[in-house]
């Protein structure tokens, strides 16, 4: 069985007071997280340090979203692997699709994104999904492979069960119009099948696959019911803490 992994994408939301307000709900409720359930926090790199500071004791991880793939140096307004640990983080979301499409990331970019975080201790989110022309056109799955392989090009077997996947639909980010469980559920086994020909079966079977792409209270539980769906990455419901809940509760069921 895989654990289920629940993670809140903040985006570029929540100022240092809306942050510290948030988490508080958060914590508030941290009570209702089910056994067998991780729950990833990902607020802007300015809220960190004091979400590690308010999270103490308490079963949330924290992870930044993005990174740099280099340790230090003249890179003005990155940050290092190195830099998300020091404030607590255990996870890095890389290749959002807000990051390919809107900051030009590519496959390159994201694959020596992903081998610095697993060498530097920290689970990558690696985020692959088409966009609606793709998948208009027949070729999400080409584009699924592409991006999956690009991601995980000289990625060791030893290493790779570390990283979760994560299927973004880009036409279904911040669009309310999410896949249904089917749809999700056949690229997530398709994913898996990818996995295990880049690997094998063993990686494939032990790799978390979650689905984002408006996710909520009200369609989390349809679609973390479905085998290979591990669990969610989730962009507006995250920045309510009740609606954040739900959701991780639905996971368990
Ligand atoms: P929404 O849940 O707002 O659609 O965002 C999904 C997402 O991009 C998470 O990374």
């Amino acid at each position: 069985m895989r654990p289920k992994v629940i993670a809140g994408n903040w985006k570029m939301n929540k100022d240092a007071d809306g942050s510290v307000e948030l988490i508080n709900g958060l914590i508030t409720r941290s009570g209702e997280i089910p056994n067998g359930v991780t729950v990833v926090l990902c607020p802007p790199f300015t809220s960190l340090a004091i979400a590690q500071r308010l999270l103490d004791g308490v079963p949330m991880a924290l992870g930044g979203q993005n990174m740099h793939y280099e340790d230090e140096g003249a890179f003005t307004g990155e940050i290092s692997a190195g830099m998300l640990k020091s404030v607590g983080c255990t996870f890095v979301i890389i290749g959002h699709s807000e990051r390919r499409q809107i900051f030009g990331e590519t496959n390159d970019l994201v694959n020596k994104k992903v081998k610095k975080a697993l060498s530097a201790g920290l689970r990558p989110i690696i985020c692959v999904g088409e966009t609606l022309e793709e998948r208009e056109r027949g070729v999400t799955e080409q584009v699924i492979n592409v991006q999956l392989k690009g991601a995980l090009q000289d990625v060791p077997e030893n290493e790779v069960s570390r990283a979760i996947i994560a299927y973004e639909p880009v036409w279904a980010i911040g669009t309310g119009k999410n896949a249904t469980p089917d749809q999700a559920a056949d690229v997530h086994k398709y994913i898996r099948k990818i996995l295990g020909q880049f690997y094998s079966w063993n990686i494939a079977e032990k790799t978390i696959i979650q689905y984002g792409g408006s996710v909520k209270p009200d369609n989390a539980r349809g679609l973390l019911a479905k085998a290979d769906i591990d669990g969610a990455l989730v962009g507006g419901a995250c920045l309510k803490p009740e609606s954040f809940m739900e959701i991780v509760k639905a996971s368990a069921s």
